[in-house]
């Protein structure tokens, strides 16, 4: 997969590609490229962002800027360009990322995140531009950097080479495997540590009866029922 980055702080991402399941998913051919709003504007002296019309706080991305970026990544007009790839506009607002999304996102080929900063994006690069607009969460960053690494973190660990046991992708929370509920809970050794002991069943060596606990505990997970054998 080819991912791009647009945003007005690339070396925010030095950290991110460093993690182990990332530089995994970029040596298995996954690239991630950036691109400086700021490198590419119209404007005299770096200028990205304008104060909004009709007034209030903040300072908003200009369009015109965001434009002039994407044509200098692709080498045409943005508007076509959403014809071609996902461009995902990251928003306070916009549509949550939960599993089924980043399920979605991990089969297109290429995906184009465009990380807003200020008050956010002029509402034209959404309307225009983007093919989705994401939110990680309803609250308000102060911008779009952090919500691209989870959108590419949770997306990343989904592709080839990004972990180590493929297996657990798919039997995981929210996903189909475990019909849209959270996942079960996990022990390991000691199998009892102050008095705190681990579930019979998962030192059974009873497959069946594993799965069908495992299940069961998902199950309640999603009713909100605590999970087994955690009394006060
Ligand atoms: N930009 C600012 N806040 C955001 C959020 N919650 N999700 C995605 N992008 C954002």
């Amino acid at each position: 997969m080819e991912i791009d980055i647009f945003t007005l702080f690339p070396d925010a991402f030095d950290w991110f590609e460093r993690q182990h399941h990332v530089a995994g998913a970029l040596a298995h051919g996954t690239t991630l490229g950036y691109v400086n709003y700021r490198d590419h504007t119209p404007l005299k002296a770096g200028q990205v962002d304008d104060t909004p019309f009709g007034g209030g706080a903040g300072m908003v991305l200009r369009v015109d800027v965001v434009e002039a970026a994407l044509r200098a990544r692709y080498g045409l007009d943005p508007v076509e360009l959403r014809a071609q790839r996902r461009v995902l506009a990251l928003t306070a607002a916009g549509r949550l990322l939960d599993d089924e999304l980043v399920d979605d996102l991990a089969r297109e080929p290429s995906l184009t995140l465009l990380a807003g900063r200020y008050e956010g994006f002029d509402q034209r690069v959404i309307d225009h531009f983007a093919t989705d607009e994401v939110s990680i969460g309803r609250y308000v960053l102060a911008g779009g950097e952090l919500a691209a690494m989870v959108v590419c973190d949770a997306l990343l660990r989904k592709l080839p080479g990004a972990l180590g046991h493929e297996q657990s992708v798919v039997e995981e929370s929210y996903s189909k495997a475990l019909e849209g509920a959270p996942e079960y809970p996990h022990y390991t050794r000691p199998a009892e540590y102050r008095s705190w002991r681990v579930p019979d069943v998962l030192l059974s060596g009873h497959h069946a009866r594993i799965r069908e606990w495992r299940l069961a505990q998902s199950r309640a997970r999603a009713a909100g029922e605590p999970p087994d054998g955690s009394l006060p």
